[in-house]
């Protein structure tokens, strides 16, 4: 039977969806593509009942290399050329950011290496520094872990960092030793911006602390949902509630879904993606919300975390549908809060991709 038209109002003539996908627990589990994901893109490459493209982006708090070399390892992945435009990871928006921080020496923490040392100065920050530099140059900072020859090769010894000061920590992606990293951002904190003594004076912490990825949980091949860097926040936290000695608490930001910031810098990349398309993003709003009992937008975010893809979609007035590949348990559902409960559900992303469309026709 023909789907039931709905259209908001008569005013308007059936627009096509816009989609924002998560990746990790919705198209990919690490580098496993999921199976509905192939049929979901077949459908938004033009296999529609409206007949032509369907503006999509990708939002992901994943990250740890460049945008160009996760779009060319997601293109392989998916089988389509994937734009850079239409990828967001979870460190891009520190783009946005790197003004205030461009000759100033700055902490960079995640990844492997010094792959994020290159993305950082891609970025336009031009005095990076990362963990495993500062322990090249003093092995004392942190003894419990020795540096691979390779890491000796890749990590310049410095001949001395005592005198730098340091004035952000940016968390661009998940660390990959947490001890090495908390004792490091533990120090700068204590030392005000520098690794010297730790300051007595109580009055201000000059050193800003950025995180990119609030997810404490995110799904992998295992059947578990695995620590991501909001479990890394957490254990720094815990830690520094009990070494610091007076001094004042870091002034620290967040970026990342759920964060309003990271949906705004996503609905303008949706926004120019729809522009070249030539469809109008209709982005929801609490009377919209009112008028039409339920959000009017015609922008849809498919995701497997509640705390991160639903709560931001639902904070932006983006409709939020929730499928069960990832983090998410069905059998859980009673448990989430209003401010996490997705508008639809949805088995896998096919499912998703269909409902909306009916949704909008
Ligand atoms: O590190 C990746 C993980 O935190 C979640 O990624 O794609 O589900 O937002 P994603
Ligand atoms: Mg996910």
């Amino acid at each position: 039977a023909d789907p039931v038209r709905r259209c908001i109002s008569t005013s308007r003539s059936p627009q096509p969806p816009a989609f924002v996908f998560d990746i990790d627990g919705v198209l990919l589990r690490g580098e496993t593509v999921l199976e509905p994901t192939r049929n979901a893109f077949r459908i938004l490459h033009g296999e529609n009942v409206f007949n032509r493209k369907i503006p999509y982006i990708f939002l992901t708090n994943g990250g740890g290399v460049s945008e160009e070399t996760r779009c060319t390892n997601l293109s392989k992945q998916l089988g389509f050329n994937v734009p850079i435009n239409r990828y967001i990871q979870s460190h891009t928006i520190l783009k946005s950011v790197v003004h205030r921080f461009h000759d100033k020496h700055v902490l960079v923490l995640g990844g492997r290496g010094n792959t994020l040392k290159s993305v950082a100065n891609s970025y336009g920050f031009r005095k990076v520094y990362t963990p495993l530099d500062i322990l090249a140059w003093n092995h004392a900072i942190y003894p419990f872990y020795d540096l691979t020859e390779q890491e000796k090769l890749t990590h310049r010894t410095y001949k001395d960092l005592s005198k730098v000061k340091f004035h952000a920590i940016l968390v661009f992606h998940d660390p990959r030793n947490w001890g090495l990293d908390i004792q490091v951002m533990c120090d700068i904190l204590r030392g005000n911006g520098s690794l010297a003594e730790p300051t007595s004076d109580s009055s201000a912490n000059d050193v800003e602390v950025i995180f990119c990825n609030p997810d404490l949980l995110w799904k992998n091949e295992w059947e578990g949902p695995r620590l991501g860097q909001g479990g890394f926040r957490k254990a720094w936290e815990g830690v520094w509630s009990n070494v610091k000695m007076g001094q004042k608490d870091p002034v620290v930001t967040r970026f990342g879904k759920p964060t309003k910031e990271t949906y705004r810098f996503a609905a303008e990349i949706l926004r120019e993606v729809g522009n070249e398309l030539d469809i109008e993003l209709r982005v929801g709003s609490n009377d919209d919300l009112g008028k039409f009992g339920r959000s009017a937008s015609n922008i849809y975010m498919i995701g497997d975390n509640p705390e991160s893809d639903i709560a931001g979609a639902n904070l932006a007035w983006w409709n939020s549908i929730l499928v069960h590949t990832g983090v998410y348990n069905p059998r859980h559902r009673s448990s989430l809060p209003r401010s996490k409960t997705p508008t639809f559900e949805a088995k896998d992303v096919e499912e998703a991709v269909r409902l909306a469309i009916h949704e909008e026709i």
